[in-house]
């Protein structure tokens, strides 16, 4: 059985005293939250007050990029995975679409971050996804594949089981047009059967793959029913405590 994830990405969104003001209203109304992993992804100056705040909760705490040396090192302006876990995170976000949009990120890059990543014991979040013009031409699958092969290889099985595979489809992030289920769905299936073919069916069995791209409260619980969707991975509404619990509380929503 795959534990869902429900991960929130704040981007570059929330002030210190902020982060503190959602942590405090959140906790409370995910407390009885048992069914999923719940992450929360703030910028690096708030993961150490955010995960101070969260210490005995069943919240943990990601970043949403790490450095790709492993350091310490003279990488002016980069953090290291082990920094971020120094300040209490357990999980890391890699590949983002906008960090490969905006900051040239490669799947060479990538690849070293996920080295990087689980180097320091943590658990990288890999998001791949294709953009519009490669869904209109055809090419989607293509596009992904190449991402998850260039991305994830030089693993081990072992390394790659502690991956999880976010599917951010970049036309659906922040534009309120979500992949339906079934789109969704059939790329998740591809994804698992490419991790198949990579690593062996029991890391494909076991990975879980969430969905990204304008995830609502009102459209999670058609996302979770797909057989091959582990989660989500939420930008926009994960900024509100009340929107982002009502996605984490899916589960009750459904019955
Ligand atoms: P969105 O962002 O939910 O605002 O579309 C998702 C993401 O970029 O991870």
């Amino acid at each position: 059985m795959r534990r869902p994830i429900i991960a929130g990405n704040w981007k570059m969104y929330k002030t210190i005293p902020e982060a503190v003001d959602f942590v405090r209203a959140f906790k409370s109304l995910v407390v009885g939250s048992t069914h999923c992993e719940i992450v929360i992804a703030p910028v690096f100056t708030a993961i150490k007050t955010v995960s101070d705040r969260l210490e005995g909760s069943n919240i943990e705490v990601a970043a949403q990029d790490a450095a790709a040396d492993p350091g310490p090192g003279a990488f002016t302006g980069e953090v290291s995975a082990s920094m971020i876990k120094d300040a209490g995170a357990r999980w890391v976000i890699v590949g983002h679409s906008e960090r490969r949009q905006y900051f040239g990120e490669t799947d060479d890059t990538v690849s070293a971050k996920i080295h990087a990543v689980i180097g320091a014991g943590l658990s990288p979040i890999v998001c791949v996804g294709e953009r519009l013009e490669d869904r209109d031409a055809g090419r989607a699958e293509q596009v992904v594949e190449g991402q998850l092969t260039g991305g994830m290889r030089n693993l081990t099985e072992s390394e790659a089981s502690r991956i999880i595979v976010a599917y951010e489809p970049v036309w659906a992030i922040g534009t309120g047009r979500t992949a339906t289920p079934e789109t969704a769905q059939q790329m998740h299936s591809f994804i698992r059967a490419r991790l198949g073919s990579l690593f062996g069916a029991g890391v494909a069995g076991e990975t879980r793959i969430l969905y990204g791209g304008s995830v609502k409260p009102d459209n999670i619980v058609a996302l979770m029913d797909q057989a091959d969707i582990d989660g989500g991975l939420v930008g926009g509404a994960s900024l509100e405590p009340d929107s982002f619990a009502r996605i984490v509380n899916y589960k009750s929503a459904s019955r």
